[in-house]
């Protein structure tokens, strides 16, 4: 299979990143059905695509026909099977839980015909934690784009021992004719590569807080102004949320046995409290009016 193969693409998940994905490939020219369980997601990621495109042609970022065969491009659907029958190419990206992953893969490869890729937009679970529930581990292969994904370029491929030379060239050449830049990685690793080095960034960001250094504006505004981050680590975190970072460092704890790789107990108790940034109103800030306070 080749990207002159793909026309076809199914995206599972329509939350902070699943939505996003797919209106990119859409914008891209691709015919995107993206499905979720969740009815309240999808009329959300479906209102998000009717105020997204015209304010971008407002903008004078976008013409009135790309905006309009975006649109035509892009279709929601509670229904798994019809989103999923005629693929060429699955972006999952449910929440970061691997059984629920793996249940959804092993559907897929039920319901998807035999040449489709099904790829994982996971943050850190690699594709050997689920292609052996598929009858085509050669074609499934991590797919991870960043938050917000219409925005950020980067796209990591990730080549496990499962993962055949040409699913992994394919999915390069989607990224690319989605605008996007993608980068091969030729091992599984844990957190990939911008994870592992974000993870030390809000690691020492978090101890600095926690042991009453600086405070959480503080230690943003250091990073934006001294590193020229866009943003700094806890309105980062606000952005991806808190609960992604709750399950990233368990998992890593989890897999390493390592105690120093646990929650911070700042996002252990926000974690608790559901205070998971921009998607429950707030995390580190507060976002009940909008912006962030
Ligand atoms: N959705 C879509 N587009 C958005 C957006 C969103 N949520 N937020 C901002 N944008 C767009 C705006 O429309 C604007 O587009 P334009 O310049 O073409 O008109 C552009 O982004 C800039 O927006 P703003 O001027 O409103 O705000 P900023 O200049 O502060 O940019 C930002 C916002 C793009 C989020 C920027 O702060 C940034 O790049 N932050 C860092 C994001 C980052 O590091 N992401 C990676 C996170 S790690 C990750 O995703 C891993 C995963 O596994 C969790």
């Amino acid at each position: 299979m080749t990207v002159s193969g793909i026309n076809n693409i199914c995206v599972v998940g329509a939350g902070n990143m699943g939505h996003q994905i797919a209106l990119s490939a859409a914008l891209a020219g691709y015919k995107v059905k993206c499905t979720d369980s969740q009815a309240e997601a999808l009329q959300k990621a479906d209102k998000f695509v009717d105020t997204y495109l015209p304010e971008r042609v407002a903008k004078g970022k976008l013409s009135a026909d790309a905006a309009k065969a975006g649109r035509a491009n892009i279709s929601f659907t509670p229904d798994l099977e019809a989103a999923a029958c005629d693929a060429d190419l699955v972006i999952e990206a449910v929440l970061e839980k691997l059984e629920l992953k793996r249940g959804i893969f092993s559907r897929l490869d039920q319901i998807c015909p035999p040449h489709a890729i099904l790829a994982t937009n996971s943050s850190f679970i690699v594709s050997s934690k689920i292609a052996d529930v598929t009858r085509r581990p050669a074609k499934v292969c991590n797919m991870h784009f960043f938050n917000p994904a219409l925005v950020m370029k980067l796209v990591e491929v990730v080549k496990g021992p499962h993962v055949a030379e040409e699913t992994a060239q394919t999915v390069m050449e989607v990224c690319r004719s989605m605008d996007k830049v993608p980068v091969l990685l030729h091992k599984e690793i844990y957190g990939f590569l911008v994870n592992r080095i974000l993870a030390s960034l809000s690691t020492e960001a978090l101890f600095l807080n926690d042991m009453g250094i600086a405070s959480c504006q503080d230690i943003d505004t250091a990073v934006v102004n001294a590193l020229g981050h866009p943003m700094g680590p806890f309105k980062l975190m606000d952005l991806t949320g808190i609960d992604l970072s709750y399950y990233i460092a368990m998992e890593r704890y989890q897999e390493t046995g390592d105690p120093a790789q646990k929650p911070s107990p700042t996002v252990v108790e926000k974690y608790i409290k559901k205070e998971w940034g921009r998607k429950t109103g707030k995390g580190f800030y507060d976002y009940s009016d909008g912006k962030s306070r």
